[in-house]
């Protein structure tokens, strides 16, 4: 079983992918208790049609994710105009952490999928919250953002997206380095079939068509739904994929005590194993740029919480202080 915290567009569509990949059964936790309980049911009405014999439940009570495998946590703000990562960062961080807490208390032994954004630092602050082994807590930002990849790459080369293999790493973000080097059509590598131009026109496609979709429809969600659901399935039936995943680092790639998207095989166990890619000089730079850029948004983040915690104390100290003298 697995749990899904936030019932939007992108969890319940998430759920319903779960349910018809026959992958698990799920639990839809939302604190609009109606809204999961609505989504769960209307799913439950389609089961029949999909085969699929297990249940859904939707809930607000955080006991009821007792046992999940995975918690994939997706409830959060959306990014609004002239909002920025930080200004987001700021509020999922507190989203983040409330639920954290609850998986701790209530799921102590699943693996936390973070889909929330900017997920890199969600991620990180996910982590941290929970205390959880590294290999438990990973953020999917990557996995979307390389099957966008693997569609601009089989449209240009107007071949099957079923045979176009790539990699996205780095930050779930403009910042994202996707790898062109280890770019595959049934493994030619594409470099050897497109000119320079065909493929500067996929990378700027890759970077840019998330927005494009949230300007037309204010949010994406097929895309993180089915991203979601084959992740959960690498994980619950230990497949071993190899996917471009967030998670904390503790020196490879020359870096320590940041999350950010790089090769991972995914199974059983959440992040079985870290690939040290050899990266081209051009990757390399482009993937120091995009960890300097989750760097400095965590250390903001992460530190404006822990100003805003000392200044409660503080305030609390200074009214008990008071209390004694009055
Ligand atoms: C996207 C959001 C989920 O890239 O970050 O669609």
């Amino acid at each position: 079983m697995i749990s899904i915290i936030g019932a939007g567009k992108v969890g319940s569509a998430s759920a319903f992918n779960v349910l018809r990949l026959g992958i698990s059964d799920v639990v839809l936790l939302d604190i609009a208790e109606e809204l999961a309980r609505g989504e769960a049911l209307d799913m439950m009405q389609a089961a029949p049609a999909i085969e699929f014999d297990g249940y859904v439940k939707g809930t607000s009570d955080f006991s009821e994710i007792g046992g999940s495998e995975v918690t994939v946590i997706v409830a959060g703000a959306g990014r609004k105009p002239g909002m920025t990562r930080l200004d987001l960062a700021n509020v999922n961080s507190r989203i983040v952490k409330s639920v954290v807490k609850e998986v701790v208390k209530f799921a102590p032994e699943s693996k936390i999928m973070v889909v929330t954004n900017p997920v890199d630092v969600m991620t990180y602050v996910a982590y941290k919250e929970s205390g959880f082994e590294r290999n438990r807590v990973f953020g999917i930002g990557n996995v979307l953002d390389t099957m966008r990849f693997r569609s601009y790459i089989a449209a240009e080369l107007n071949a099957s997206r079923e045979d176009i293999r790539a990699l996205v790493i780095g930050e779930h973000g403009d910042s994202m380095v996707p790898l062109v080097d280890y770019a595959t059509v049934s493994g030619i590598p594409i470099k050897t079939l497109l000119r320079k131009d065909q493929i500067e026109k996929i990378l700027s496609l890759t970077k840019t068509s998330g927005s494009e979709v949230i300007k037309l429809k204010r949010a994406t969600t097929y895309g993180p739904a089915v991203v979601i659901a084959i992740t959960v399935d690498a994980v619950l039936r230990g497949r071993n994929r190899v996917m471009g995943v967030s998670t904390v680092l503790q020196g490879e790639f020359g870096l320590s005590d940041i999350s950010i998207g790089v090769p991972v095989i995914l199974g059983k166990n959440g992040i079985e194993r870290i690939l040290e890619l050899e990266l081209n000089p051009q990757a390399k730079k482009q993937f120091g740029e995009s960890a300097s850029i989750i760097k400095d948004i965590t250390y903001k983040c992460t530190r404006q919480a822990q100003d805003q915690t000392s200044t409660r104390t503080r305030s609390v100290r200074a009214s008990s202080n008071f209390q004694h003298t009055g």
